[in-house]
């Protein structure tokens, strides 16, 4: 029986609390699930941005940690409910040893684990029997996570190890380059009605020097002895595809996001584990390169992610891609909608809350530097663009310094605007000081914006934004998709 499930969303928020939640995601309602969590590489990532000039700026914004500290609560809680899901008491014991160890790495491994343990105990529960589930990780922690998984879904479960190779600079240490990265495939059970396409990739060159593109017939006599190979009249439509992928990195220069994976990776995933109608869920989608995959393959899918950040760069992805139509393509879910959930947000993580307000005007993050949380390019005529800064104030004291600062700030970075969000409302000194900073004299539209503009999270909110020539955002453009979708052969 077809289970309902809402698709085409992105959750924004941690996806324990999101897929815990039995309304959103169902027993037995996914048919793929692909994530690529955070590796236990001890480090953080950042998206660097580029300046409206295209040059790279300096600034940097952290997009999402990846070390792992041993929570005494939450960490023992996960390894209870791993133990509570029927996962082997050697196992738990095993983590419990390790978060005890004493060493950081060990601690650090301890923690990691019993966070994807919960994680991967919610992704089975809403994995179809049909289902399969694509684990991406790297050497550092994928011998361990293949133990948790065989702990969850069934050692019997376990499909493939793939090995993602790829090449990059060498980074030489007194050790071979690691090149590659490790994909645990898994199925939601051994049923026969389980989706898998067989792929096919070109055959080796020995064998095409010998039979050509002829099919051959090998097989084995009533003793088991090998026959010689036969050619067949039919071409051969290639090798089985096997679990070595030679697919190349997105180059860091293209990425529009730290740890971006390529298009081509998750097309190959989605064209083996999917059939027609199917639901495909990252729980840890980033800048969304699953959720792309899905929707050029004209599938149903669900995104989820912790920062603003991954959600805002998804959007603009879709919007890229889809122009107008994309609007009426997915939902977002998480995000604040009124002042008090704005309020919420601000309290939970400052750097979050501006992230979040500056993409309600369509900019783009810089870290906080010199005064500017954010950045909005404006055209002056052929290949010519100047500045729109954005200031965010989240704090509940705001006063008519901050529009002194906004006014030098815009002088330094020689803006042509400057924008000031504030989640209270602005004093009568503040609105009264922003009516005497002058104003800006567009070329194209031949009409003065005023120099320093305030708008609450409220005006934003309810759809009165600020008053701009047309903008664009400089952000690294999203390579457009095509709407063809993809071949189920891909070689
Ligand atoms: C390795 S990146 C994924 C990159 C993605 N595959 C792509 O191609 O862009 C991991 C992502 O997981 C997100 N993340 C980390 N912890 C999370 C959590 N508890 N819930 C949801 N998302 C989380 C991070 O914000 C980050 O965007």
């Amino acid at each position: 029986m077809a289970v309902n499930i809402e698709t085409n969303v992105l959750y924004y928020g941690d996806n324990l609390i999101w897929l815990r939640n039995h309304d959103c995601f169902p027993n037995e309602s996914v048919d793929l699930v692909y994530l690529d969590p955070p590796f236990n590489s001890n480090a953080d990532y950042n998206v660097i941005f580029n300046e409206p000039s295209g040059e790279e700026s300096q600034a940097q914004i952290k997009a999402f940690d990846d070390t792992w500290r041993w929570e005494k609560t939450a960490s023992e809680e996960a390894l209870r409910d791993l133990g509570r899901a029927g996962g082997n008491p050697q196992i738990v014991e095993y983590i419990q040893w390790l978060a005890k160890r004493g060493d950081k790495q060990s601690t650090s491994m301890a923690a990691y684990l019993s966070m994807m343990a919960v994680r991967l105990i919610e992704l089975n529960r809403v994995l179809k029997s049909s289902g399969s589930l694509y684990l991406h990780c790297d050497p550092t922690a994928s011998h361990y996570l293949k133990v948790v998984l065989d702990t969850i879904f069934g050692a019997k479960n376990f499909r493939n190890e793939l090995i993602w190779h790829y090449r990059k600079w060498s980074t030489g240490k007194l050790q071979f380059q690691r090149n590659h990265d490790v994909i645990l495939f898994y199925s939601r059970t051994q049923s026969t009605e389980r989706v898998f396409n067989q792929l096919y990739m070109e055959r080796a060159e020995s064998t095409k020097k010998r039979f050509g593109e002829s099919k051959i017939l090998s097989g084995r006599d009533e003793n088991g002895r090998r026959l010689p190979s036969q050619i067949e009249d039919e071409d051969s439509v290639g090798a089985r595809q096997d679990d070595v992928w030679e697919i190349s990195r997105v180059p860091p220069i293209k990425q529009l996001f730290p740890t971006e994976k390529p298009a081509a990776l998750l097309d190959r995933i989605i064209a083996a584990s999917t059939g027609k109608n199917s639901v495909v869920l990252d729980p840890f989608c980033g800048c969304g390169t699953t959720i792309i995959a899905a929707q050029k393959a004209r599938l149903k899918w669900i995104g989820i992610d912790v920062t603003w950040l991954a959600i805002d760069l998804v959007e603009k992805r879709l919007k890229e891609s889809y122009g107008k139509k994309a609007q009426s393509m997915y939902l977002v879910k998480g995000q604040p909608v009124d002042v008090s959930s704005a309020r919420a947000l601000a309290n939970k993580s400052k750097k979050e809350f501006e992230i979040w307000a500056i993409s309600l005007v369509g900019a783009a993050s810089r870290e906080h530097d010199g005064g500017v949380d954010g950045l909005l390019s404006i055209a002056e005529g052929k290949g010519k663009s100047t500045k729109v800064i954005v200031q965010v104030k989240g704090g509940k004291s705001i006063n008519p310094g901050m529009v002194r600062d906004l006014m030098g700030t815009i002088e330094k970075e020689k803006a042509a605007i400057g924008l000031l969000i504030t989640l209270e409302e602005p004093t009568a000194g503040m609105r009264e000081l922003a009516t005497h900073t002058g104003s800006y004299e567009s070329p194209i539209w031949h009409r003065s914006y005023p120099r320093i503009q305030i708008k609450t999270i409220k005006d934003l909110l309810e759809g009165r934004g600020f008053d701009l020539p047309y903008g664009e955002s400089p952000l690294k453009k999203a390579s457009p998709i095509n709407e063809e979708g993809i071949n189920g052969k891909l070689l």
